[in-house]
């Protein structure tokens, strides 16, 4: 990110509720106009993050701070921080119009301030000629512009968004991502947002923080979550993973997973990235993309290749990719993908295959689920 500049700094902040930890010593950053998605499972402790940091929530223990001023006692409405909720209530007898304006009047602006600012984001999302309708006349899309024009037309630092696209069928969704990336860019306020759909995290987030049990399992760019996870359960949280469950070993300088069946090679750049030494329980996760699928006899390729044996269960064409279901000798479903760009692979379902990775491919985490951490404290 170029000139990332702190804006909100999250420290050691604990949240319980009764004997429920929803926010477990958490500590993240979030810059200046960075889009931040906050995604995990439900219950995780997405929406109370977002809570406290809108000040309708207080932390037990850590602080808050926005440019470096602590927000502790900064109540709600003196922050320069505006939350949209996971059911966005716009007032159903006023126009969009007043709707907008509403804020503003709240402020005491001048009648002509306030008109200019709600033209300019009734023009921002693009819907100017709906001024003097009801939000009960709109498309469940239209209302959730109008709920985000609401809550940007008075400039805050920080806008929240809690799950902002659960109400729309999924077309829709998909749309609406593209029109808020394009409308954080153009205003310019930083945006966190809670989702725990993935591909929405990953498809408009600069940065994302994967949570679980209150606690915060990494934060980092799309593509470093996807490329070198923290730890087993960000590996799998975050797109699909085959994951080989074993022990590292070092014999003569080579790095090597040993499972229950079989011993994969592992790159030593995994190991040094990773952490684990000799002896140490750890999984090599392999996206199912990084995965080539070959008949069991036939010309293997001499590329250094890990392989694992099993039985075709399955072949899903998907129009740019194909899907196969693999089930290995010792009883591991896999899922390997190929572009459909390519020749298909001469296999059949039912035969026994062979499935095979390059050695690089493989990413090494630790096989602790918590990465190191405590177990689950909601379990
Ligand atoms: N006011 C409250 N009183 C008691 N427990 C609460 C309260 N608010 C949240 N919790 C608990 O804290 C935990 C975190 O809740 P939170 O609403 O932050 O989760 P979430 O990640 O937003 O989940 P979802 O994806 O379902 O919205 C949950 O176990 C929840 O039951
Ligand atoms: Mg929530």
């Amino acid at each position: 990110m170029n000139g990332w500049r702190e804006l909100i700094r999250v420290e050691n902040v604990v949240k319980r509720f009764g004997t429920t930890i929803a926010a477990d010593h958490v500590s993240l950053s979030i810059g200046e106009g960075e889009f931040f998605a906050l995604l995990g499972p439900s219950g995780c402790g997405k929406t109370t993050l977002l809570r406290m940091l809108a000040g309708f929530e207080t932390p037990d223990s850590g602080a808050i701070l926005l440019d470096g001023k602590d927000l502790t006692n900064v109540k709600p409405w003196k922050r320069p921080v505006n939350m949209m909720f996971q059911s966005y209530a716009l007032f159903p007898h006023m126009t969009v119009y007043d709707n907008i304006a509403y804020g503003l009047r709240q402020e005491g602006l001048a009648a002509a301030e306030i008109e200019r600012r709600v033209r300019q984001v009734l023009e921002l999302i693009g819907l100017p000629e709906l001024a003097k309708r009801k939000p009960g006349n709109l498309s469940g899309g239209q209302r959730q512009r109008v709920a985000l024009a609401r809550a940007i037309v008075k400039q805050p630092r920080v806008l929240l968004l809690d799950e902002p696209l659960a109400a729309l069928d999924r077309k829709l969704r998909v749309e609406m991502r593209l029109e808020l990336k394009r409308l954080q860019n153009e205003v310019g306020i930083a945006f966190v947002f809670v989702t725990h759909d993935q591909e929405e995290a990953l498809s408009m987030a600069d940065r994302a923080a994967v949570m679980r049990s209150g606690k915060i399992m990494q934060v980092g760019t799309p593509e470093e979550l996807y490329n070198t996870p923290a730890n087993l359960y960000v590996a799998q949280f975050i797109g699909e993973a085959n994951v080989f469950a074993g022990r590292l070993q070092n014999s003569q300088g080579e790095w090597r997973l040993v499972t229950n069946a079989n011993a994969y090679r592992v790159p030593s750049t995994e190991v040094q990235r990773s952490g684990l030494t000799n002896g140490e329980d750890a999984a090599v996760v392999v996206r199912p993309e990084r995965m080539v699928i070959e008949p069991c006899e036939g010309e293997q390729d001499s590329a250094p290749l890990n392989r694992v044996f099993g039985r075709l269960l399955e072949i899903a064409y998907l129009g740019n990719a194909r899907n196969f279901v693999v089930e290995t000798d010792d009883g591991q479903r896999l899922s390997i993908q190929t572009p459909a760009t390519e020749l298909a692979p001469p296999v059949c379902v039912g035969e026994s295959v062979c499935v095979g990775w390059k050695v690089e491919s493989g990413i090494l985490v630790s096989a602790s689920e918590n990465g190191g951490g405590k177990a689950d404290e909601q379990a």
